[in-house]
């Protein structure tokens, strides 16, 4: 019979994941039962701890389905996601960063043209992001999606509000000579959903549960690493304290206020309006 201690058990539990048949896999447990061990050593984890960690687990596989990640949202705001995105997106310095999907993005967006409108009908201030998609060369890239999201003026995406129709999304390919143009509303900054088990723990803390202003990007062309990133609007609430550690200072630029008048894609706007500029790097592909 195996006799197990408080001391040795660590060892043991370590020896029967390493039989797992794929060695990553082997790496991947052993390994997180060591931490896992070590954390409940340093803190001396009680049964009522342990306990009210099973029911947070439980409650947030319960509160997830299709259109709700909770785990990715806990995920975020411990940092796991950022760091998981830093550490396997290690582009050339002047190439774009990128940063955290979000829970978010549906596939299969609208096509729209230079300049279109993927705000519709949505009511906000118009913003034109204008500017270029190159390779870290400087050469134009072939096979351009900006496939683009953002959330409406009250902090609500589509996913979150049950909607038919596409909402505040769309696709859209550069021209020949890499320019592209989106005439989308300006974002504002929200909160992150606070309805769960991931609000509960923030609500325990002073941490800021918001986001600052953004629109999010997926960049994909043909061999290139895909870009996931964000533009984040100089000057906005919330850029110092990103409840999950998205910002980066490469991706925050002016929103400059605009008279009525011409926009970037040369038609009429005939209120006041906001333009950006952003010119995309992408990282070539290993093997390139
Ligand atoms: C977002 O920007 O859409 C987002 C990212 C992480 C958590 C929640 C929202
Ligand atoms: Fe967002």
């Amino acid at each position: 019979m195996q006799l197990v201690t408080e001391d040795n058990i660590t060892e043991l539990a370590r020896q029967r994941w390493a039989t797992a048949k794929d060695p990553r896999t082997a790496q991947l447990l052993t390994s997180l039962v060591r931490h896992l061990h070590d954390f409940a050593r340093e803190v001396r984890l009680t049964e009522a701890e342990w306990m009210a960690a099973i029911q947070w687990l439980t409650a947030t596989g319960r509160i997830s389905d299709a259109k709700r990640e909770e785990f990715i949202l806990a995920s975020d705001v411990l940092g796991l996601s950022m760091l998981v995105v830093q550490m396997n997106h290690r582009f050339d310095p002047a190439a774009t960063p990128a940063t955290v999907l979000g829970p978010f993005h549906i596939d299969g967006s609208p096509e729209l043209g230079f300049g279109g409108d993927m705000s519709d009908d949505v009511e906000g201030t118009p913003l034109f992001i204008s500017g270029t998609v190159r390779s870290l060369d400087g050469s134009p890239v072939s096979g351009v999606v900006l496939d683009v999201w953002q959330a409406d003026a009250d902090g609500a995406y589509e996913s979150q509000l049950g909607v038919d129709e596409a909402r505040l999304r769309a696709k859209y390919h550069p021209r020949e000579d890499g320019t592209y143009c989106v005439r989308t509303i300006a974002p504002k900054g929200y909160s992150i959903p606070m309805d769960g088990p991931v609000g509960a723990l923030i609500e325990q803390t002073g941490i800021s549960h918001f986001r600052p202003a953004h629109v999010h990007f997926l960049v994909t062309a043909e061999g290139h690493e895909p870009l996931i990133t964000h533009l984040f609007e100089e000057g906005a609430e919330y850029l110092d304290s990103d409840v999950v550690f998205g910002t980066k200072q490469e991706l925050v630029v002016t929103f400059e206020p605009r008279e009525p008048g011409t926009a970037p894609d040369g038609t009429t706007v005939d209120v006041p309006w906001v333009e950006a500029r952003y010119d995309f790097v992408l990282q070539p592909c290993a093997q390139h």
